[in-house]
């Protein structure tokens, strides 16, 4: 009914809308006043979780994405290693697990049944699993060992949007929280983070009162056939991410890049007109990779691309190649994701409206896969 999608369209729409709460009712009581991380609801203690010497990420769909992007931020703040698979694939090629791994289930419904494989198969080889899970007392988290709970609220469209940006909180938090167990010597630049997520749901916010242009943009191109999206470092993730909702929603031709791998191959399909939305990183930081991918969006758009680009507030290398620009507030890189999907899913449910298609329920999907 028109009230349980309190005034909007669309649940998605309603959703989106709630991203900024999604995120910090997800941070909510997690990080106390002298700012660390309390993650009492993780049951895996700090001496087991000082012995983990490999983190295992499984999961589908937008769910896959946000571990996609977890990775980075573990590798980069405890130094362990972690792989990301397809909850599909896993259990199927013999993976390499022990009692020192930690495998991370993420899932919105906790009731996808390959990822509930996969985690069962970890458990037999003596691994630990923890799930991050937005459904209280569902499957997933049942059969875990532990859990982290996001708090986006029950979602309702079938395409994921409020709880991606919570399983990505999720995610910053555990890689947080390991580096502090573990004590690593990014001690000070994890302070820094928790403090910066503490902030983020503003930032979300901003970026949800900037988004008419994108929209009108969005419509402009609901006689298109093909969008690619381009990104690096976590933004090759975000991109991966525009791509699956522009498919599940409007239908369209839809491929993420790795904006490095444009050379090897997907520069064959860049011509005229072309739409191309590029997920750019901070110049900040790792400035080298920012320079890297502004000569990328010279160099489609050298060869026709009508270039998108996703770019940080202050970003002025990015201007004489945008044929639209879309600014996202000043955030740290590994958390950039947050706000930079955000233009990506108003684009796909604009689109989708745009073409006549059902936003909430598109066709052939479900909002839980319950079978392998
Ligand atoms: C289905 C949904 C996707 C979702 C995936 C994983 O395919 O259509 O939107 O990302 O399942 O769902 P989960 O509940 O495990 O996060």
């Amino acid at each position: 009914s028109a009230a349980e999608k309190g005034g909007y369209d669309y649940f998605m729409l309603k959703e989106i809308a709630e991203q900024p709460k999604a995120v910090a009712d997800t941070l909510l009581g997690r990080i106390d006043a002298a700012g660390s991380l309390t993650l009492d609801e993780v049951r895996i203690s700090a001496s087991e979780l000082r012995e983990v010497d490999k983190v295992v990420i499984v999961a589908c769909g937008t769910a896959f994405h946000a571990g996609l992007i977890a990775k980075y931020a573990i590798e980069h703040w405890t130094r362990i290693p972690c792989e990301v698979e397809l909850a599909s694939e896993f259990r199927y090629r013999d993976p390499i697990l022990d009692s020192r791994s930690l495998v991370i289930a993420i899932s919105q419904s906790g009731e996808t049944m390959d990822t509930l494989m996969a985690l069962r198969h970890a458990r037999e080889q003596g691994s630990k699993v923890l799930a991050i899970c937005n459904t209280n007392g569902s499957t997933i988290p049942r059969e875990s060992d532990a859990v982290l709970y996001t708090h986006a609220g029950p979602e309702v469209a079938v395409a994921s949007t409020k709880a991606f940006l919570t399983q990505l909180v999720a995610c910053y938090l555990v890689a947080l929280y390991l580096g502090q167990v573990r004590g690593t010597k990014w001690g000070d630049e994890i302070s820094a983070v928790i403090r910066d997520l503490a902030r983020i749901s503003g930032s979300v916010e901003r970026v949800l009162e900037t988004m008419e242009p994108v929209r009108e943009l969005a419509r402009s191109l609901a006689g298109k056939d093909t969008v690619l999206f381009l990104g690096r470092h976590v933004g090759y993730p975000v991109a991966l991410e525009g791509a699956l909702k522009l498919k599940e929603l409007a239908y369209m031709h839809a491929e993420g890049f790795a904006a490095g791998e444009l050379k090897h191959g997907p520069i064959a399909l860049i011509e005229d007109d072309l739409p191309v939305v590029v997920v750019v990183p901070s110049p900040r930081g790792r400035s080298v990779l920012h320079d890297k991918i502004v000569s990328n969006i010279q160099e489609i758009r050298a060869r026709g691309a009508r270039t998108i680009v996703i770019a940080e507030e202050g970003d002025e290398a990015v201007v004489p190649y945008a044929d639209h620009l879309v600014r996202v507030p000043v955030t740290p890189t590994l958390l950039q994701p947050l706000v930079a999907t955000v233009p990506l899913q108003v684009f796909a449910c604009e689109l989708a409206t745009a073409r006549g298609n059902e936003v909430d329920q598109p066709r052939n999907l479900a909002k839980s896969v319950t079978v392998e």
